[in-house]
């Protein structure tokens, strides 16, 4: 088993990454009050191996597959549920399953009696790597993606690889999308190591993902235990998401996985970037080579005009004093939140 501690004071906890469903804390398995909150998907290949974490029955709750039910809607579903099983403030929700039953159950563990401790078993390669890490936790909303939510640590991370036997292809793909921003965000060395592994990664070697999954795990770890509610550096992590998430919202949440549209959105950043002489065009190439390598998309849909984006990326979380806000990559392997970039030099790279 591999152990990477998020450190937050009072608050740290463990990310274990093993390859069985092993290694719960103690008091998390001893607890008397236990709610599962996953999917059917999920729940088929998974549930019970999770149950039988637990020294008492855990009770489940499941919802819709898809990022469409990420939704207040669902939270509210999900609210309905625990008062009506009496659940009180001892009760320990865990979240079973990819990006979406995580964030959702983290702003339900947030919301529920003013906060219960949860546990993060993230299921796919996506929340392996990023989401189940870092305690931000949200639904979407029509008008924006995570615009409602709350910052809620769980108290462990359960990573079991051998899940990702079960991941569909594309699933996986968005996934990687995720570890190649931890490269293109800040470690130069990363990239190559990802470019020398692709096809090992490719083939699913355990070692060779177990290792890609930790290295990321890590990166996050650290970025959060410094910076926890994104007042300077998480703001890296959001590199893509600029674009990403105005993709996702004007497709419509499910249509294009959030992994896909951050690909798409972290070329658009390459690209404005090397307009500005930061990358070179080789640069640039290295980006889509690697994004290609797990066959990601290096462009946003044809059908979607830069004019698409902007009212997205007006109403985005990063915009302050009505200024927009991107990351953008200011070296292969570096980059920084830039808050000068206007609607018209947009037009002029986007055109
Ligand atoms: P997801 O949760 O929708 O899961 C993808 C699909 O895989 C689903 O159909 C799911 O049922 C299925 N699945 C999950 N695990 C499986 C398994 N082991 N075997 C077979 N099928 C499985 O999507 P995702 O990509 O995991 O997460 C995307 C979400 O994560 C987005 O809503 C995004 O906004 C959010 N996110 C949050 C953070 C954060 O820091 N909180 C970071 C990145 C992304
Ligand atoms: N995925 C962005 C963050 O956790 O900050």
């Amino acid at each position: 088993m591999q152990k990477v501690e998020v450190q937050l004071g009072e608050r740290s906890y463990p990310i274990n990454i093993t390859h069985e469903f092993t290694s719960l804390l103690p008091e998390l398995a001893a607890a008397a009050q236990v709610v599962i909150i996953s999917n059917s998907v999920v729940a088929e290949h998974y549930l019970q191996s999770v149950i039988s974490l637990f020294e008492q029955q855990p009770l489940h709750f499941l919802l819709p597959d898809g990022e469409a039910h990420k939704t207040l809607a669902s939270f509210e579903q999900v609210l309905s549920f625990l008062l009506e099983q009496r659940m009180s403030r001892d009760l320990v929700l865990v979240a079973l399953g990819g990006g979406v039953i995580g964030d959702l159950t983290g702003f339900v563990a947030a919301c529920y009696q003013r906060g219960v401790r949860f546990v993060q078993i993230p299921t796919t390669l996506l929340s392996q790597v990023d989401s189940s890490v870092g305690g931000k936790t949200a639904v979407n909303h029509p008008l924006g993606k995570n615009m409602i939510g709350a910052f809620k640590q769980p108290e462990q991370v359960v990573i079991n690889t051998a899940v990702l036997q079960t991941l569909p292809q594309r699933e996986f793909a968005a996934g990687m999308a995720e570890v190649i921003k931890y490269g293109l965000l800040g470690d130069r060395q990363f990239i190559d190591w990802l470019l020398q592994h692709a096809e090992a990664i490719r083939q699913h070697d355990a070692s060779i993902l177990a290792q890609m999954i930790r290295h990321c795990c890590q990166m996050k770890a650290d970025i959060v235990s410094r910076d926890e509610t994104e007042q300077g550096e998480r703001a890296l992590l959001n590199l893509g998401h600029t674009f990403g998430h105005a993709i996702e919202a004007f497709m419509g949440y499910g249509t294009w996985l959030h992994g896909e549209a951050v690909a798409a959105g972290m070329m658009m950043a390459a690209k404005l970037a090397h307009s500005r002489g930061w990358l070179t065009a080789a640069e640039v190439e290295v980006c889509s080579t690697l994004l290609m390598a797990f066959d990601l998309p290096i462009a946003p849909p044809p059908t979607m005009s830069i004019h698409d984006f902007l009212p997205y990326m007006k109403a985005d979380k990063k915009v302050k004093a009505g200024k927009m806000r991107f990351v953008l990559p200011t070296a292969l392997g570096k980059s920084s939140v830039v808050a000068d970039v206007t609607e018209s030099e947009l037009l002029q790279v986007f055109a």
